[in-house]
């Protein structure tokens, strides 16, 4: 059997550091750190990621707010809520939920709310601060998977590392942060051609192309640890990943669970965000 890099650990680990930091930035400011979450509309899947960011939130003694917007919301009337929460000194992150409705474009979106409390990490500000390696938030699946390849004492330097899929949330940023750790990274796409060919050289594999069981055992070199970022209900209700874990199993070293292994460092990355918003906020 692989090792399973379960996120239920590594959230064991960082809880209590969190908390600790939250006490003594609740200290300082004379108010918990909070997060304010906008969600537009009323997908189902959303409406549970956001619900288990404010449990989240709540269990580390932070304030949390979800904003609900109708689905028939206008790009104007959600950038003037989220400049009014830019605005709020008593808000430190903000974060608007994806996906959104289709007159949303993303490339005015990712302007609207200040760098500063931008704890997603998806303003283009924060994008470039990232990749010069200047100090910045970053973005949270790709940080949270960081956090757990550094648990389980996942060696990166030297090694060669392939990502699968090129999104600005998960895939592009991931590349960069393994490039920054010092991996050999390949990086692979929907337009790859004889992806197996590729993925096969990987010593760690990152998959995040949003394709239910795309990775099959083909595409993994024994041995390599694989990390599956997808998250797909089937219409049985089973959640499945990417990765066709059943499949890869006996020849991988490695693993994340779906569900229970990136998801929810994502949303733990999302607090630490939230605490550093609050720690490094002027007065
Ligand atoms: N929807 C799915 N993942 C994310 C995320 O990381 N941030 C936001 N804002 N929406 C999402």
């Amino acid at each position: 059997m692989p090792t399973l890099l379960a996120a239920k650990p590594v959230l064991d680990a960082h809880h209590p550091r969190l908390k600790k930091r939250v006490e003594a930035v609740t200290k300082l400011r004379g108010r918990p750190p909070k997060l304010s979450v906008i969600l537009v509309g009323d997908d189902p899947a959303s409406q549970i990621y956001v619900s288990q960011k404010g449990k989240r939130a709540i269990e580390l003694g932070m304030q949390h707010e979800t904003i609900l917007m109708p689905a028939t919301s206008t790009p104007q009337e959600v950038r003037s809520k989220v400049a009014s929460l830019n605005q709020d000194p008593s808000v430190d992150g903000i974060l608007i939920q994806r996906p959104l409705p289709r007159d949303f474009r993303e490339e005015e979106l990712v302007y609207w709310v200040n760098p500063r409390k931008d704890v997603d990490a998806f303003h283009p500000e924060n994008t470039g601060r990232m990749i010069l390696g200047l100090p910045s938030f970053a973005p949270c699946t790709p940080s949270g998977v960081m956090k757990l390849l550094e648990h389980y004492g996942v060696e990166l330097s030297g090694r060669i590392a392939c990502v699968v899929g090129r999104s600005s949330i998960v895939g592009k940023p991931m590349a960069h942060l393994l490039l920054q750790a010092d991996a050999t990274v390949l990086h692979t796409h929907s337009k790859t051609r004889d992806l197996a060919s590729i993925t096969r050289q990987a010593d760690l594999l990152i998959v995040a192309a949003g394709k239910p069981g795309l990775i099959g055992k083909e595409h993994i070199k024994p041995g390599a640890i694989v990390i599956d970022v997808g998250v797909h209900r089937l219409k049985d209700g089973k959640v499945v990943g990417d990765v066709n874990f059943d499949e890869v199993q006996a020849i991988v070293s490695a693993i994340t669970p779906v569900p229970g292994g990136v998801g929810p460092m994502t949303i733990l990355q999302l607090m630490e965000n939230t605490v550093i918003s609050a720690e490094t906020m002027e007065t």
